[in-house]
C-alpha cells in the first residue's frame, strides 16, 4: 500500500480522485464507499462542486455508507444519514434508489447487516472505498481487536470512540450511542481500491503505527496493508509521529520537492 504525505487539501485531493476513477470506470454503475466525519466533510464540498459544474454526476453511481449509530433517527442531527443528506445528497443528482446507508433502527439489526452485504454483493461489489481513521486506528466502526475477515455487523464502541466524538455530542460521551452498525473489516478489504484519509496530530499515532508497526487487528488500520490497492492519504500533521526511516525518506523528499506529495510504499 501507499502513503501519501500531501501538503495540499485532503478533501481536494480526494475528490478529484474519485472523479479520475469515476471517468475511467470500466463499468456501470460506479460504486463507491463512503465514510462520515469531519476529516471529509471537504471532500464531500468539493464533490458538490465537482457536480455544480458540470464536471461530474451521481447518476451511474451507487453508494454504501460505512456505518451507522444505533437508535438516532434519520432525521438526528448526528446521524450518519443526516450528515450524508446535509454534505453530499441534498446537493447531488444521486437517485434515492442508488444511496445505501445501515439503518440503527431497523428493528433486527442482524438481518439489516447481513441484507447490506448482500446489497453490495448484488451492485457488483465496491470499486472505490473510501475512508476516514479513528485516533485509536478504527476503520469505519470496527475498533480494536476487530478481525479482519469480520462482516457487516453490530459494534460495542469503545471509550476513546465516544469520547473522540462527543465533540458532535455537546461535549458529552454519555449522549454519543454505545452501538454502532458498521460495514467489516473484510467488507473493507473486498473492495477494488482503498482511499483512506488522516489528517491532523489526533490521528499521528495511528499513521505511525500503519507505517512502522506490525500488521495487528489492535490497530484496524494496519489491515490497510494487506491490500493490494491501497492509499492512506495524510496532512504533515498526521504524519508527524513517523520515525525510523520512513520520517528520513519523508523528510529528505521534503527538502528536495517541497511542493510535491511525498509517496511512501510501506
Ligand atoms: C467516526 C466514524 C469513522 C471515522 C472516524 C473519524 O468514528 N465512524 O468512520 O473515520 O469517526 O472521524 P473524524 O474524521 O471526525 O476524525
Amino acid at each position: 500500500m501507499k502513503l501519501i504525505i500531501t501538503k495540499h487539501n485532503l478533501g481536494l485531493w480526494a475528490a478529484s480522485y474519485i472523479r479520475t476513477r469515476w471517468q475511467a470506470r470500466s463499468k456501470e454503475p460506479f460504486v463507491l464507499g463512503l465514510p462520515t466525519g469531519g476529516t471529509v466533510v471537504d471532500m464531500y464540498a468539493a464533490l458538490v462542486g465537482l457536480v455544480k459544474n458540470g464536471k461530474m454526476s451521481f447518476r451511474n453511481i451507487v453508494t454504501f455508507n460505512m456505518d451507522e449509530y444505533v437508535g438516532l433517527p434519520p432525521q438526528h442531527e448526528q446521524s450518519y444519514h443526516y450528515y450524508m443528506h446535509q454534505h453530499l445528497f441534498s446537493q447531488v443528482d444521486a437517485p434515492s434508489a442508488n444511496i445505501h446507508i445501515l439503518n440503527g433502527m431497523a428493528p433486527d439489526l442482524h438481518a439489516e447487516c447481513s441484507l447490506y452485504e448482500k446489497a453490495i454483493e448484488q451492485a457488483g461489489g465496491i470499486d472505490l472505498f473510501l475512508g476516514g481513521v479513528g485516533r485509536n486506528g478504527h476503520l469505519a466502526f470496527n475498533e480494536p481487536g476487530s478481525a479482519f475477515n469480520s462482516r457487516t455487523r453490530v459494534m460495542e464502541l469503545t471509550d476513546s470512540t465516544r469520547q473522540a466524538n462527543a465533540r458532535f455530542f455537546g461535549n458529552n460521551p454519555a449522549l454519543v450511542p454505545s452501538q454502532a452498525l458498521t460495514v467489516g473489516i473484510g467488507t473493507v478489504l473486498q473492495a477494488k481500491e482503498l482511499l483512506f484519509l488522516a489528517s491532523g496530530v489526533s490521528k499521528a499515532e495511528a499513521v505511525a503505527r500503519l507505517a512502522q508497526g506490525e500488521i495487528t487487528p489492535s490497530w484496524p488500520i494496519t489491515a490497510l496493508k494487506t491490500h493490494s490497492r491501497a492509499a492512506l492519504l495524510a496532512d504533515p500533521e498526521a504524519a508527524s509521529a513517523l520515525t525510523g526511516p520512513a520520517k528520513a525518506y519523508w523528510e529528505q523528499a521534503r527538502a528536495q520537492h517541497p511542493d510535491e506529495d511525498v509517496i511512501l510504499t510501506l
